[in-house]
This record gives structure tokens, C-alpha cells and sequence, in this order.
């Protein structure tokens, strides 16, 4: 069976550091509040000079260099974002006008579960061999519509872009399972309103109104540890694996306290759960994908390994999925790449890479 391996792996955010400090000195607050309640001691903030799309290209050319590809060799480009430079034309185009090539280009938009739902959507292209390379971006500015009078959310959010370039194998990699769901009456915990192609009567009146992201936050709390354990446990589930499977969890960066409420279902130690939102906040959509570059380069992410991502947010919406992480199978050198698009039978396993038998052994005798 054709599957969508995780070869690439990118990430940009802004040079502007937001500390608990400075949001000390803007609101009503203070770091130890911060950071009992959240977890969160900084984030990254765009500036004039950043953007949806800068941030986007930064992440997606990294993606590229670290599979060994140029645009052209990319068929398609989902974006994942609630936060587009612009709603005509597409996020993904404004990319590929900086990336180059041809490549298929649409949005997804699920918010900060947008990213999950990006790699369930781009892995089945690749699946049937409809399309073999596909770039998955998630990526939100979402700090522009936040109201920096509002201590309930200004301490929340930061910046920034994740990507991921997918590529064919036949080799049990990438995606193994997929869970997708949404309480879209919920909407009203958590949205920015008159902010689209509905504009109230008040946008009129008002022509400097400036939409700011509203959030019921002890709701949203509330949703988020239920659905982030239930979505977690039912992907590993789903994948026919139990909880000692997995090597590691990738959790939205929302709180720390909501974090360690899904780690606790799965029964996970904390060293197999990827935290960074200390120094990035909520960064939205862009969250796991900058969380899962940030395993992958710092080598905690093994050929074969079993990476729970889940995720929760603006919908409400809820993602997760069971990736195998690692590259067996893929094409690694360009005639491969022209020729066929998955690696025959005999030429599979690139020199240096173990094999999935392999690689699982191994981490059982050393009793991983
Ligand atoms: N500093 C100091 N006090 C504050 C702050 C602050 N920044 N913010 C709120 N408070 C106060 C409140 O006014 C309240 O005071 P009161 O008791 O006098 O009324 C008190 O602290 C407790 O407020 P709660 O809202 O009950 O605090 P809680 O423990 O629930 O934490 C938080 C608030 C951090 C927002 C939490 O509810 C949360 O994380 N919710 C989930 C939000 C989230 O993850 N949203 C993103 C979703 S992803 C997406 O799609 C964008």
C-alpha cells in the first residue's frame, strides 16, 4: 500500500520576543499568573516586516532543503491557516508565487487544528499515487487580531509557520490514522467576529472597527482536555497500537495543564511529550508542525517510531493522528524520483536507515 512518508520538516517565527514581562507592563498581570495558569513565559510577535506568507516561504524553503527538493518537484500545497495575508487569492498561491513551480494550491482552515487536518487531507493524495510530493504548511499571524487590553487572551498567542513535505512510499510511514471532529456550535467560545464576507451592520457604522479574537476560555478549557485525551487515545487506537507504542507525543502548545491532562491519558512519561510553548505560546495552526521540527532536529524522532499528534481549537475543532515517523521507501536520488515514484521491492531501505523490523527490535532490546 502507497503511503505518505514525512520526508522534509521546516519552521519560521518572528524576531520580536513578547516576554510575561512586557505583558506586565501592558495589562493587569504578572508572570507568576502566566505561567502557573498557562505555561507560557514568551512568544514571537510579527512585525511590519513579517507576514503570513513570509513566515510561510521561510518554514516551506527548510522543508524543501531538508528532503532534498525544489519546488518544482512539489504537486501540491495545502496551507493550514485562520489567518491568511488575504482571502482572493489562496494563502497556498501567495506561497508558490515565492516558492515557484506549478504545484496544486488551495487553504484548509480548522483553525489551530488546521495542521492535523492538512496532513489527513494532502497524505490520500499522495496515497493513490495521484499526486507524489505534496508540502503541508501550517502557519497563523494570529497576535494582528489580538485585543492587547484583553489579559484573557493577549497572554496566550504567538507566531509563526511549520511545514512538512510528504512523499510517497510503500513502507508503513507517515499517517496510520486519522481522527476529525468538530462541535460547531461551539463556535462562539473562541472566534473573531465581523472578520469575512459577512459584514454586520455595525462594520458599516463603524469603519475603524478592527476584529479582535473573542474566547471563553474556562469553556474552552473545559472542551480541550476532554477532546485532546479522547482524539489522542482513539488515533493510537485506530492504528491498531496501544499506549506502549508510542514513542512520542506532538500536543497543540495551548497550556501546559492541557497538555499534561492528555499525556496523563495515554499514560505517557513527560519525556515523550514535545513542550515548547514556553517559548512560543499558542502559535495556532503553525504549533505542531514547529513542535515536530524541533523533535526531529533535536534527534528524538527515530526511524520507525510511533508520534501521537493531537490537537483542539478554534470550531471547536479537534484533530489527531498516528504518524510512523522516517523516510524507508521513498526515493532519495533524482532518476529514482523521475522514474517511479516509490522505490521497487529490492532497492528499498537507503544505506544508514534501518528498516521498520529493525528499527522496532532494536528499541525493544534496549527496552525503549
Ligand atoms: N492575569 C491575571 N489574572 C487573570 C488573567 C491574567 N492574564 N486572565 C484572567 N485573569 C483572572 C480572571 O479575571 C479571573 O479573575 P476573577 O476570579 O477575579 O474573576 C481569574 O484570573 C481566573 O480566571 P479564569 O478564566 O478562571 O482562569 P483559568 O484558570 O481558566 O485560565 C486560561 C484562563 C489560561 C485562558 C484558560 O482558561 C485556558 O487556557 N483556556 C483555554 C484557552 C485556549 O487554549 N484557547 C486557544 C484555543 S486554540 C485556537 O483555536 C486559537
Amino acid at each position: 500500500m502507497r503511503n505518505a512518508a514525512i520526508t522534509g520538516w521546516g519552521m519560521a517565527v518572528p524576531d520580536r520576543v513578547l516576554t510575561n514581562a512586557d505583558l506586565e507592563r501592558m495589562v493587569e498581570t504578572s508572570d507568576e499568573w502566566i505561567t502557573s495558569r498557562t505555561g507560557i513565559k514568551e512568544r514571537r510577535i510579527v512585525g511590519a516586516e513579517d507576514s503570513t506568507t513570509s513566515l510561510s516561504v521561510t518554514a516551506a524553503r527548510q522543508a524543501l532543503d531538508t528532503a532534498g527538493l525544489t519546488a518544482e518537484d512539489i504537486d501540491l500545497i495545502v496551507v493550514a491557516t485562520c489567518t491568511p495575508d488575504q482571502f482572493l487569492v489562496s494563502q497556498a498561491c501567495l506561497v508558490q508565487a515565492e516558492l515557484g513551480g506549478t504545484a496544486g494550491a488551495f487553504d484548509l482552515g480548522a483553525a489551530c487544528s488546521g495542521f492535523v487536518y492538512a496532513v489527513a487531507v494532502g497524505s490520500p493524495f499522495v496515497q493513490p499515487g495521484r499526486h507524489d510530493r505534496v508540502m503541508v504548511i501550517g502557519v497563523d499571524t494570529l497576535t494582528r487580531f489580538v485585543d492587547y487590553t484583553d489579559r484573557s487572551t493577549c497572554i496566550l498567542f504567538g507566531d509563526g509557520a511549520g511545514a512538512v513535505v510528504l512523499e510517497a512510499t510503500d513502507e508503513p510511514r507517515g499517517l496510520l490514522s486519522t481522527v476529525l471532529g468538530a462541535d460547531g456550535a461551539g463556535y462562539k467560545h473562541l472566534y473573531i467576529p465581523g472578520w469575512g464576507a459577512f459584514v454586520p451592520e455595525s462594520a458599516e457604522l463603524f469603519p475603524e472597527y478592527r476584529p479582535y479574537l473573542h474566547m471563553n476560555g474556562q469553556e474552552v478549557f473545559r472542551f480541550a482536555v476532554r477532546v485532546m485525551g479522547d482524539a489522542a487515545v482513539e488515533a493510537v487506537e485506530k492504528a491498531n497500537l496501544t499506549f506502549d507504542d508510542v514513542d512520542m507525543l506532538i500536543p497543540h502548545q495551548a497550556n501546559m495543564r492541557i497538555i499534561d491532562a492528555a499525556a496523563r491519558r495515554l499514560a505517557l512519561p513527560r519525556e515523550k511529550v514535545w513542550v515548547n510553548l514556553d517559548r512560543y505560546g499558542n502559535t495556532s495552526a503553525a504549533s505542531i508542525p514547529i513542535a515536530l521540527f524541533e523533535a526531529a532536529e533535536a534527534g528524538k524522532l527515530a526511524e520507525g517510531d510511533n508520534v501521537v499528534l493531537v490537537a483542539f481549537g478554534g470550531g471547536l475543532a479537534w484533530a489527531a493522528g498516528m504518524v510512523r515517523w522516517g523516510t524507508a521507501g521513498v526515493c532519495h536520488d533524482a532518476e529514482c524520483r523521475k522514474s517511479a515514484a516509490v522505490v521497487p521491492e529490492s532497492e528499498r531501505v537507503p544505506a544508514g536507515r534501518a528498516s521498520d523490523t529493525e528499527s522496532r527490535t532494536t528499541k525493544t532490546l534496549a527496552g525503549g
